[in-house]
């Protein structure tokens, strides 16, 4: 990585302020239903603490849009960070405000708090310069380890940098290291599995891939659009009119740049968008009216799975199937299974793809699970983020 981390700062006793990416999904009780996010950002802060940091972590959860809302207090992020770090983790009761200052000025070496949500402050999805300097603030170093919301130019992530000496945690550089060298140097076969709604939100990263990989292999909903493209039917599936005539582009590149470019050969189709809907598995030049698909069948998981032996390395991104509903979690399940089993460099992109590999409790066979959902998209699109773009140059 080309960015200075927090080794490479005289940090010790220093006050430290750390965007980290906080943003866990949580149920309708509030209880953290996966806490990946803050274990990952845990490596940081410990360096910190061994430094005898004054550490003030932030981070946003939610949308709440520049309101404060009760909802989205990280309240339940502090009470899980104190349970990690066996240590109290203090939250403040605003984001900059009297409370946030007091206690950032009253921390002791090796304390640890946290402020309030960063998105209760209008100003800092519009990375206001005034919020950004009320960051800067309460600091003398700045630490970015948010790699799931480098892709955001926000004034936690990016405006912040401005007023302090700005460095990266373990986790971005981690992140870099494994989503950087997979793209950059290969060790070949290098294959991607992409799966997702739609071709237009993935357009980006397959043109990036078909630039890198050897094979590309297709799943999820953005299939039916292929299909579509090549003049079948897709009966109720989703499928992207506006967008044949990029389906259809998408397979004359791979084809003039002699990736092996895979589609599934069956579906498994349902009547209705329900958990417990009649299903059956079809051709993908066979899917009748009324019927919609939600997942790949038993003949494509065979064929994928066979080519992923011969792969030395594999990224994956997206589901291949509404892993959400039980019989249309097969797909997903048995890549993930074949996957766990070959000896390679096994990425996850993130996202879905991600909590996919955690339900079906195979996440320890993989070289690397990013945490990023949208940001490590947007890496793989070969596009700059602006929260590491913002850091010092090594
Ligand atoms: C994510 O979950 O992808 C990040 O935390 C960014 O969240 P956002 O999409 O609300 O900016």
């Amino acid at each position: 990585m080309n960015k200075k981390t927090v080794r490479d700062i005289d940090i010790k006793g220093k006050r430290v302020l750390v965007r980290c990416d906080f943003n866990v999904p949580y149920d309708e009780n509030r209880n953290i239903t996966d806490n990946r996010r803050i274990v990952a950002a845990l490596p940081t802060i410990q360096y910190l603490i061994d430094n005898g940091c004054k550490i003030i972590l932030c981070s946003h959860l939610g949308r709440p849009k520049g309101e404060v809302k009760p909802e989205f207090s990280m309240d339940i992020v502090a009470a899980e960070l104190s349970r990690l770090l066996g240590k109290v983790v203090k939250l403040s009761k605003d984001v900059v405000g009297e409370d946030a200052r007091n206690l950032a000025a009253n921390l002791q070496p090796g304390e640890v708090m946290l402020l309030e949500n960063v998105r209760f402050e209008p100003g800092e999805e519009k990375n206001d310069e005034e919020l950004s300097k009320a960051f800067a603030s309460l600091a003398e170093v700045y630490v970015n380890d948010a790699f799931g919301t480098a892709h955001r130019a926000h004034s936690s992530t990016t405006g912040v940098a401005n007023y302090l000496p700005a460095v990266s945690g373990f986790l971005i550089e981690k992140e870099l290291n494994f989503l950087g060298t997979a793209l950059e140097n290969p060790a070949r076969p290098f294959m991607a599995i992409l799966g997702g709604k739609k071709v237009s939100d993935k357009i980006g990263v397959i043109d990036s891939l078909l630039e890198k990989v050897d094979v590309l292999m297709i799943g999820g909903a953005m299939a039916y659009t292929f299909f579509k493209s090549m003049g079948y039917n897709v009966g109720n599936s989703i499928c992207e009119l506006d967008k044949l005539d990029l389906a259809k582009e998408v397979m004359e590149k791979a084809k003039a740049k002699g990736v092996k470019f895979m589609l599934p050969v069956d579906t498994k189709i349902g009547k209705e968008f329900d958990a417990n809907t009649e299903s059956k598995i079809v051709k993908y030049t066979e899917i009748p009216d009324g019927w919609e698909g939600f997942d790949i069948g038993e003949e494509t998981i065979k064929i994928y799975s066979e080519e992923l032996q011969k792969a030395k390395t594999v990224i994956w991104n997206g589901p291949v199937g509404l892993f959400e509903f039980d019989q249309f979690a097969v797909g997903t399940n048995s890549i993930a299974k074949a996957l766990a089993d070959i000896d390679a460099v096994k990425i996850i992109g993130g996202g879905d793809s991600a909590a996919a590999i955690e339900k079906a409790g195979l996440a320890e066979k993989f070289t690397h699970i990013s945490t990023g959902g949208g940001a490590s998209l947007e890496f793989l699109e070969g596009k700059k983020l602006p929260g590491i773009e913002a850091l010092q140059d090594a």
